[in-house]
């Protein structure tokens, strides 16, 4: 038994009280709408999907607003109640019990106008990627977040690799259970992570749509830059955003959370950084205990900067670190120390936060930031290596 009698207690205690849990407000001055869409890849035959379809892939949007333009400010499920009990399960060796994730809402924007004149065409584009085998909804409160700062946050699921993918009638897509996602199979991650790579910048071509920037913005007003994006990720998710550098100039900075890197490394002149852990979490992860990071900083030409947050572990780059933080999510002491780190959830997810905000100020608006150049007074937990 991994948590015994804490596991017990905590699951009776959280059956008692079925009422929602409200997460914080985003931290930034925008209000934030969501919305989500299936894009159906016409070009290209699904080499996963056992019936041989069209490759389809659900996005999901986090559109900044005016607090002032939002006239529905609402809650938001943060999973779906199809979803939550799939990733409910998903997360059950670590403590998180039946129901929790469910009850989860987000303070968001449910209708919101754009004014012709305010400049929405500037607002940046960001795509966020999530790790092997997880689930874009599990960075719903990160993307949420970036989006408070002004950037227009795409996430997206990649279909039968992804814990859980549902469409907008329901039907739900699991991960397949066979050889396919054996990553012990050498070149397997490698062609997964092509099939992303593929996504990503299929996901890219579709937001010079019209009709399909329409179905992901409050109102037809409301635009963004979507000539160009940086790209951000967590693990795998960090990795294909390295790979969409080497092979997409419309992505033109990247940031990798925690991922090693997979598959041939080229050259990259666009910004990037990769962001790691240090001190005692379980594993560091940096350049030096990590070859393919070592090698990808070699083929970094342009700005590049390699960070570690110390006693966060790697699946504390995920939300689960902010649900954990904010008591959203109760889970045993040693579950979280071990899932999420030592360092307590709410600050590591204000630290990861700000740090991608900033990349992100700095590659898509110009903007000066002190963060990268060494020790913060201010996050004595970053090492700048
Ligand atoms: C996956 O396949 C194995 C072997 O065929 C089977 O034992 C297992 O129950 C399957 N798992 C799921 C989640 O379907
Ligand atoms: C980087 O990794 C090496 C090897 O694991 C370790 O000795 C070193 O302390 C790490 N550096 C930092 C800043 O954590
Ligand atoms: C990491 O955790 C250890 C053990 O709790 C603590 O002593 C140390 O100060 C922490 N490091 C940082 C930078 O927070």
């Amino acid at each position: 038994m991994m948590f015994g009698p804490h596991f017990l207690i905590s699951s009776l205690f959280t059956l008692a009280i079925s009422a929602n849990v409200i997460l914080p407000s985003p931290s930034g001055p925008y209000a934030v709408t969501q919305n989500t869409l299936k894009l159906t890849d016409e070009s290209r035959v699904d080499s996963l999907d056992p019936k041989h379809g069209k490759r389809q892939i659900m996005v999901s949007s986090f559109y900044p607003v005016k607090s002032s333009a939002c006239e529905k400010p609402c809650e938001i499920p943060y999973m779906s109640p199809n979803a939550a009990p799939i990733v409910e399960a998903f997360l059950g060796p670590f403590g998180i019990q039946g129901g929790a994730l469910g009850k989860i809402r987000m303070q968001g924007c449910c209708k919101a106008t754009c004014q012709e004149s305010n400049g929405n065409g500037e607002i940046p584009l960001v795509f966020l990627l999530h790790g092997f085998g997880g689930t874009r909804l599990l960075h719903n409160a990160l993307a949420q977040e970036l989006a408070s700062m002004g950037f227009a946050i795409i996430t997206m699921d990649h279909t039968f690799e992804s814990v859980l993918v549902e469409f907008p009638d329901g039907t739900v897509i699991r991960p397949l259970n066979d050889s396919s996602l054996d990553t012990t199979i050498p070149g397997r991650l490698e062609s997964l992570q092509d099939i992303r790579v593929d996504d990503a910048r299929f996901v890219m071509s579709q937001l010079g749509s019209k009709d399909v920037v329409a179905k992901l913005v409050p109102d037809s007003r409301c635009t963004f830059n979507a000539e160009r994006a940086a790209v951000i990720g967590h693990s795998v998710g960090g990795s294909t955003s390295m790979k969409l550098l080497m092979k997409d100039l419309r992505f033109v900075g990247g940031l990798n959370l925690d991922g090693e890197q997979f598959g041939e490394i080229t050259d990259m002149q666009q910004p990037a950084v990769l962001f790691g852990t240090t001190g005692v979490t379980p594993v560091p992860h940096n350049s030096t205990s990590d070859p393919s990071w070592a090698k990808t900083l070699d083929h970094l030409k342009g700005w590049k900067r390699e960070i570690g947050l110390n006693n966060i572990s790697h699946t504390g780059f995920t939300d689960i670190s902010f649900l954990v933080g904010t008591g959203a999510l109760d889970i045993p002491k040693e579950a979280a120390d071990q899932f999420i780190g030592i360092l307590d959830g709410k600050r590591s997810f204000e630290i990861f936060s700000t740090y991608v905000a900033a990349f992100l100020d700095f590659v898509l608006r110009g903007g000066k930031t002190a963060l990268f150049d060494g020790p913060s007074e201010k996050f004595p937990e970053i090492v700048v290596l």
